[in-house]
């Protein structure tokens, strides 16, 4: 901690002193739906990892203040070179980034020369460059039904997530054996519990959830999804299993509703709460506006592989690439 941050503004002068550096550094702040609801309601733009990412290539900010993880803020880094790009807090990292390491990543590929590898957003930039087509939970479905059934496949990190695509498109995809270990913690014998006790209630489940999870989701999807679907149910309450702080934008959005987190396995932890988004504070994000760091840098030569994959991402999510574009040369 410097000096300067002995001294840092408070409350109300906290909010008002972020707002003026966002306009004197033409910035934009990107929040994700895990953040802080004080966070939350002070970015400019708050969604789901595709969202994010459209958003980092789209806008012409000169800063973009990431406040998410860092994976998500390398790949705004990739996909906008030119801007200044800030995190908060550098570890706030992610489970299954750290379940991939590019090394053994690119051994598993290269022991399997015939299959593509189509790579959820949850890795590092490395992993992104050794893969073929990067997809988020909002963009998987819409990727995977444009690739060719007979095409062999590894998914990774996410083994969960790959999983339930599996299942849904009757796949054979090879999964990287890689979780979240927020989505691992939910319980399904809380889950039933808590069903009983909110009768009719319908679960909305993130992907990332394991299999006895989703099982009992009436909904599956993105953090957007969910928050679509937290829209338009009928009936009072919502059970939702996937990380609580998306709750903030439901009960904003719909007062009048009851939105139930599903429980973790002693029924009343907090090990639903991201410890990585977690650590991006209001302070963190006063300080990263501020003094432009800690500041997300990328090799070149690195950068230009890994956007390869993500732009087949935003190519393919809009549903406008040939089919026959995805073997690797
Ligand atoms: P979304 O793409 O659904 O926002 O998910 C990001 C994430 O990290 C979920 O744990
Ligand atoms: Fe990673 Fe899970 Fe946190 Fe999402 S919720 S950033 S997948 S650890």
């Amino acid at each position: 901690m410097t000096a300067q941050d002995t001294k840092l503004p408070t409350g109300e002068d906290l909010v008002a002193e972020i707002d003026r550096l966002r306009k004197e550094r033409n910035a934009i702040i990107l929040g994700h739906y895990y953040q802080r609801p004080e966070i939350q309601d002070l970015a400019d733009f708050v969604g789901d990892s595709l969202q994010l990412s459209q958003m980092a290539a789209e806008t012409d900010a000169d800063v973009i203040a990431f406040c998410g993880v860092k994976f998500m803020a390398d790949t705004a880094k990739i996909l906008s070179p030119e801007k200044i790009v800030v995190l908060p807090d550098m570890d706030a990292g992610c489970s299954l980034e750290d379940s991939c390491p590019p090394d053994k990543f690119k051994a598993f590929r290269e022991a399997h020369p015939d299959h593509i590898a189509l790579t959820y957003i949850n890795c590092s930039t490395e992993v992104k460059a050794l893969s073929d087509v990067i997809v988020t939970s909002s963009s998987a479905e819409t990727i995977l039904q444009q690739i060719p059934k007979d095409q062999p496949i590894i998914f990774g990190p996410d083994r969960h997530l790959g999983g339930y695509l599996n299942r849904k498109y009757d796949r054979d995809m090879l999964l990287w054996p890689g979780v979240c270990i927020v989505h691992e913690a939910f319980s399904e014998q809380e889950l039933l519990k808590l069903k009983a006790q909110h009768p009719g209630a319908p679960v909305a489940a993130h992907p990332e959830c394991p299999p006895h999870v989703v099982d009992h989701a009436d909904y599956v999807g993105s953090t957007s999804g969910i928050l679509q679907f937290a829209k338009t149910f009928e009936g009072d309450t919502l059970i939702v299993a996937t990380e609580p702080h998306i709750i903030h934008q439901m009960e904003k959005a719909l007062p009048e509703k009851n939105f139930v987190g599903a429980p973790g396995a002693d029924g009343n932890c907090n090990c639903n709460i991201c410890p990585y988004m977690a650590l991006n504070t209001l302070e963190k994000l006063y300080t990263c506006l501020r003094d432009l760091e800690p500041r997300i840098e990328i090799e070149e030569g690195l950068r230009l592989k890994a956007k390869q994959s993500l732009d087949k991402m935003l190519e393919m999510a809009s549903g406008t690439i040939g089919k026959g574009d995805l073997g690797r040369a």
